[in-house]
């Protein structure tokens, strides 16, 4: 079904036939576009973007670019096709229709899900809006652009779901999604990932690579739910996050290369040397990722938990990629390892899977950053320089579960509070660091150039040059 754009809310829900919910959505349309002038990209109102747009949710043909000012972007609901005969796939309500209406018991629970999940699309544009002035290229400018809409009709997607689904409860809920503000000492974000700062481009880069891949696991185990509309919400939304996934890994991955092309040329991997010709040393980079890894980490929530055990139970979230496991899918006696710390020693103990499940996403999202990590060591290798990024322990910096009153070394030791007072310095980014990043950052805007710390990409967006104007001022 292709999305009619003629319609002031573009759907492929059939938003027409149901006049109330239309005029609810309408409603909330102006207050959305409110935010979005006040917390949206900043200086952005005449500039024209080469963004893609979904015109279908057809895998074949999604996408369609062309130049938009960002006020005009189609922002709509799309829900992925419905699944003909689709069951609840897991827990106690397994073989049963997927449920079309919210079932009653489950209906709070649900609506926190949703808003939680809703919050962090408007947080991290709140988060990225000031990055525009210090773009690195143009082509950078307009994917940061696209990753910002992008997170917009993720808003749209769930706003959707709280007025459909949720009535008076919902709508309230969602006039609340745009009275948040990332930040704000009095109206935080939900979750604490989504109040920090993102204030450089290596912050928008790791970001994107980890935290919007945090995105992709939460998505992914709420496409699994046994509530079929947030499932179909949660598939399309998906697609869209891979090109956020893809920013921020290659990103990084054109960070590194600059740094290594440097360090090769000048046979030097002296910090102090590499930041005089205006590089980020690979130390740096590491610190960042040990930091965006850890915050990042701690949104999964603690290792054991009774709510993740009852999510499943009750079919609302599933396991990453859960119709493709091969067990009974109700975990009753299944077990699942997690780490606890005895004195200053780390050990394995096996624990009810039910009551694993956050480790478990957790494992799943670890899993998948690790391969990022691998294709961005082949870059030092192919230079020859032996530098490689690791992960640091699963216990470093975090502040909820088992490790979070312990201090850990990216190695994994526990080690006391003098010495973590003594070394973190060493493991997370310093102020020094994160000024010497700032100083790095000023706009280039002109097609086809790159600020100097930063490799070009091997190719543009959408089979476009790399020069391309991917961003027109007016
Ligand atoms: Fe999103
Ligand atoms: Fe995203």
């Amino acid at each position: 079904m292709s999305i009619d754009y003629s319609q002031k809310i573009p759907n492929n829900v059939d938003l027409a036939s149901n006049k109330t919910l239309q005029r609810a959505l309408e409603h909330w349309q102006p207050a959305y576009l409110d935010w979005w002038n006040e917390m949206g990209p900043d200086k952005t109102t005449t500039a024209e973007v080469y963004l893609r747009t979904a015109i279908s949710v057809d895998p074949s043909g999604w996408a369609h670019f062309d130049y938009v000012r960002m006020p005009d972007y189609r922002w709509g609901i799309f829900l992925a096709p419905q699944e003909a005969g689709r069951v609840v796939n897991f827990g106690e309500h397994k073989g049963q229709a997927a449920w079309q209406e919210v079932p009653g018991e489950y209906r709070s629970t649900l609506r926190r899900i949703i808003v939680t999940q809703g919050d962090t699309e408007p947080a991290s544009v709140e988060q990225q809006r000031h990055l525009g002035m210090t773009c690195p290229s143009l082509y950078d400018m307009r994917n940061l652009f696209q990753v910002n809409v992008e997170e917009g009709r993720h808003l749209w997607a769930m706003v959707y779901l709280l007025h459909a689904h949720f009535g008076r409860d919902g709508r309230e809920e969602g006039e609340a999604l745009l009275e948040r503000r990332s930040g704000d000492a009095d109206n935080p974000r939900i979750l604490t990932a989504f109040n920090e700062k993102t204030p450089d481009w290596l912050s928008f880069f790791m970001f994107t690579f980890i935290t919007d891949r945090d995105g992709k696991f939460q998505l992914a185990a709420l496409a699994e739910s046994g509530f079929d509309p947030l499932s179909r919400t949660c598939r399309f939304m998906l697609t869209e996050e891979a090109h956020h996934l893809f920013v921020g890994e290659s990103g990084i991955s054109r960070i590194i290369q600059r740094t290594c092309e440097v360090m090769a040329q000048h046979k030097t991997d002296d910090p102090a040397k590499l930041r005089a010709m205006g590089v980020i040393d690979l130390p740096t980079l590491q610190k960042y990722l040990n930091f965006h890894y850890s915050v990042t980490s701690d949104l999964y929530g603690a290792e054991i938990s009774s709510n993740a055990a009852s999510f499943y139970t009750n079919g609302l979230k599933g396991r990453y990629e859960e119709t493709k496991l091969g067990d009974d899918h109700r975990l009753d006696s299944a077990e699942y390892p997690v780490m606890e710390v005895v004195g200053d020693r780390i050990i394995t103990k096996h624990v009810p899977a039910l009551t694993a499940l956050n480790e478990r996403l957790r494992d799943d999202w670890v899993k998948d950053v690790q391969g990022g990590i691998d294709r961005w060591n082949k870059v030092p290798e192919k230079l020859g320089i032996p530098f490689r990024f690791a992960l640091p322990h699963k216990g470093f910096h975090r502040k909820i579960g088992i490790f979070g009153e312990l201090h850990l070394s990216p190695e994994g030791k526990v080690i006391s509070e003098a010495e973590w007072t003594h070394k973190h310095r060493d493991w997370l980014p310093t102020e020094e660091d994160r000024a010497f990043v700032q100083s790095l950052m000023g706009r280039v805007a002109e097609p086809g150039k790159f600020a100097n710390w930063i490799s070009p990409p091997a190719r543009g967006i959408n089979n476009q040059p790399v020069d391309f104007e991917y961003v027109r001022f007016n």
